[in-house]
């Protein structure tokens, strides 16, 4: 039977903190949890979460996966901690990790997550940074697994803003070897570094496309993915973004141009008519309630890696 391995790094902090191995692993795990075939026990194992924004699926997905191994969770409250009084993040991260075993973090600055992990003695979580958003990656391709039984051939395309849900698409498409399309508008690419960086592990400058023209991007895609063009604290910015990204809507003219059996991701929380219409999420092609549950699945086989 499979067990959890325990992974390289101590944290998970960026996609790219885990191994293709590793990414496959827990992959694995994921499924056979899902399948019921395997039950690892994180009896008095206390998983701490952080959430300085707003959060459904990450929060209850990680209360339930814990639940589940049989551990607990506290939710910690940034406005009725200290954290929101502006308490150091070394302190509260070193008092942290004398109370919980991990610790999950959703935060704005990446390198305030990196500044938590640097002084917690615990494993740190990334539950989404305005950088990255790797938990989300690894239920984004244990819900692509699931459709087609393996990565070859498979060709990803992401429609909207280069931020964190695409730049973690990128990395772990890249650890992969699954093509990956990008089409955002001018300004708005992902992380040039993380291009670098998963072009190099490709060795295939090919297998990453970065464009303004999303009917290029989808033509013959396999998997359609979207997100929210303005992301948790951006709402000031609203009303030039629904400007910018007028013609990235994922609607069933994009839709009819990919593979004839494509099917539709989105991370959630949707709005319908701006980055996809309701009947592309409503559709027959839609997958985006598998990939919400497998948010649960894939972080109980992270948490068993992370606490084995
Ligand atoms: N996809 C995602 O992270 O959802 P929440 O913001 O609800 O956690
Ligand atoms: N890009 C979105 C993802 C939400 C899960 C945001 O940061 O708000």
């Amino acid at each position: 039977m499979i067990k959890p391995n325990k992974l390289a790094k101590n944290n998970f902090l960026s996609s790219l903190d885990l191994s293709t191995d590793e990414v496959l692993h827990i992959l694995d795990l994921a499924n056979n949890f899902k399948n019921k075939k395997l039950n690892i026990d994180l009896s008095n194992k206390v998983l701490g979460l952080i959430f300085d924004k707003s959060s459904t699926r990450t929060r209850v997905s990680f209360q339930v996966a814990m639940t589940r191994l049989g551990g607990t969770t506290i939710d910690l409250n940034p406005s009725t901690s200290q954290i929101g009084r502006g308490e150091p993040i070394k302190d509260t991260a070193r008092v942290l990790s004398r109370y919980c075993d991990v610790i999950a973090i959703r935060t704005f600055d990446h390198l305030d997550l990196e500044e938590y992990a640097k002084w917690s003695t615990k494993p740190v979580i990334n539950a989404l940074t305005d950088l990255e958003h790797p938990c989300q990656a690894l239920a984004d391709f244990l819900t692509i697994k699931e459709e087609f039984l393996n990565f070859k051939d498979v060709v990803l395309t992401f429609i909207g803003d280069g931020n964190n849900v695409a730049n973690s698409l990128i990395l772990c498409g890249a650890l992969l070897g699954v093509e990956v399309r990008i089409a955002c508008p001018k300004g708005y690419c992902p992380n040039p570094l993380f291009i670098k960086k998963a072009r190099e592990i490709y060795k295939n400058e090919n297998m990453l496309r970065i464009t303004n023209d999303p009917y290029t991007a989808v033509s013959g895609a396999n998997v359609l993915y979207t997100d929210v063009w303005s992301s948790m604290g951006q709402e000031n910015q609203k009303e030039e973004k629904d400007k910018v990204f007028n013609g990235f809507t994922l609607d069933s003219d994009l839709v009819g141009k990919a593979d004839q059996d494509a099917i539709i991701l989105h991370c959630l929380p949707a709005y319908r008519d701006k980055e996809i219409t309701d009947k592309v999420f409503e559709s027959k092609k839609s997958r985006i309630f598998e990939q919400a549950e497998n948010r649960m699945h894939a972080q109980q086989a992270l948490l068993s890696c992370l606490l084995s």
